[in-house]
């Protein structure tokens, strides 16, 4: 089965062509970084013009590097929700389009279940039944949370962020350091070979959750907004000498090693009996999160399965790859054709 995914949620314009739920034939991602860089984080209006503008060569290239033809795609996949309602709907359009065009299947897909999905594309990557069931953790710029997975759409979610995600804490740290936009990297890269432990920032810990999130648990969620004051704080009292000043890399690498710690500290509880632990979305490239949950795999003898780098930040394939395994399950209705954005769109809740 050959599946042409669509990814327009946020700031990431993307298409690619999935074989069989896990060979990526072509996986073409036109990131707007540089447009949104001037103001610090992503701005919907240029977002949702940038897809316009870019995603008929992103499709084409996707088709292309790919080599097969139009004709022979069985179905057309396209994310849905969540993320930012104009954005969405330029991705929701192009694909309505193709499928109506092509006469085949359309298949929406949530970005959240899609993320859950990249750990299992490519030829070395595990069979999804084979793991079943196994927690995951999303970690990117819009969502921080641990889902237990008992099958392709069966989830339910354990814990997550009540407030910032982690890659909105790395993000909003960058910029305090004054280290630029996407923070993510640049603290990445400020942090390595530093000292993570110069300054204690909080872990996040919570004892009570807002009533909003009942029926979650607490062990299971983390929170950021105060280890962003914290740092705010730490630099009032210990002003930066500078661009360039050498304590910008101890600082990086002790924020890093709090939002590190944060995610790691639930780990534990999060996981209970089960013995897989699955950790996808932008913010798993982070060296020392990558490092760290290694060692605790070992230590604590359970099994940790990264998404490949391609397959971390927003990418179709994880989109074409996941409607497969729709697909085989049950036909799309023709209401597909209806489909609409759901910018609020959630799992396993
Ligand atoms: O999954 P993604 O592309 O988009 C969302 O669905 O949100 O994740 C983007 C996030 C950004 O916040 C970026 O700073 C973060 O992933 N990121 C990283 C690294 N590379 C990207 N965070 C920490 N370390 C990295 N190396
Ligand atoms: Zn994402």
């Amino acid at each position: 089965m050959l599946v042409l995914g669509i990814e327009t949620s946020c700031d990431e314009t993307a298409a690619a062509v999935v074989r069989d739920g896990r060979f990526v034939l072509s996986n073409v991602v036109h990131t707007q970084i540089a447009q949104h860089r001037p103001y610090g984080g992503v701005v919907p209006e240029i977002a949702s013009r940038q897809h316009v503008e870019h995603l008929p060569a992103v499709l084409e290239e996707a088709m292309r590097a790919a080599g097969v033809d139009w004709s022979s795609l069985d179905a057309v996949a396209v994310t849905h929700g969540p993320g930012l309602s104009t954005s969405l709907l330029v991705g929701l359009a192009a694909a309505k389009g193709l499928a109506i065009r092509l006469n085949k299947p359309l298949v929406g897909i949530n970005h959240l279940e899609a993320h859950l999905y990249s750990a299992f594309l490519g030829p070395d990557a595990p069979e999804p039944a084979a793991l079943m069931p196994f927690v995951s953790l999303i970690v990117s710029g819009g969502h921080t949370a641990f889902v237990r997975v008992d099958g392709i759409g069966r989830y339910r979610l354990l814990g997550r962020t009540v407030d910032d995600a982690a890659g909105e804490a790395f993000d909003k740290g960058a910029n305090l350091l004054k280290l630029g936009y996407p923070g993510g990297p640049a603290i990445d890269k400020a942090a390595l070979g530093a000292d993570p432990a110069a300054v204690r920032f909080p872990r996040g810990i919570l004892r009570n959750l807002p009533a909003r999130l009942t029926g979650l648990d607490a062990r299971c969620c983390v929170s950021y907004s105060g280890l962003k004051t914290s740092l705010l704080y730490y630099l009032r009292d210990h002003p930066l000498a500078g661009a360039g000043d050498p304590v910008v890399g101890s600082l990086a690498a002790s924020f890093q090693e709090a939002i590190v710690d944060t995610l790691l500290n639930r780990v534990a509880h999060a996981l209970g009996n089960l013995r897989t632990l699955a950790v996808v979305g932008g913010v798993s490239l982070n060296s020392r999160l990558r490092g760290k949950l290694a060692a605790l795999a070992e230590k604590r003898r359970f099994r940790l399965i990264l998404a490949q780098p391609a397959f971390c930040a927003d990418n179709a394939a994880m989109v074409a790859g996941l409607a497969n395994h729709k697909l085989a399950a049950t036909p799309p209705p023709a209401e597909a054709f209806l489909l609409d954005a759901e910018p609020n769109l959630g799992i396993g809740e």
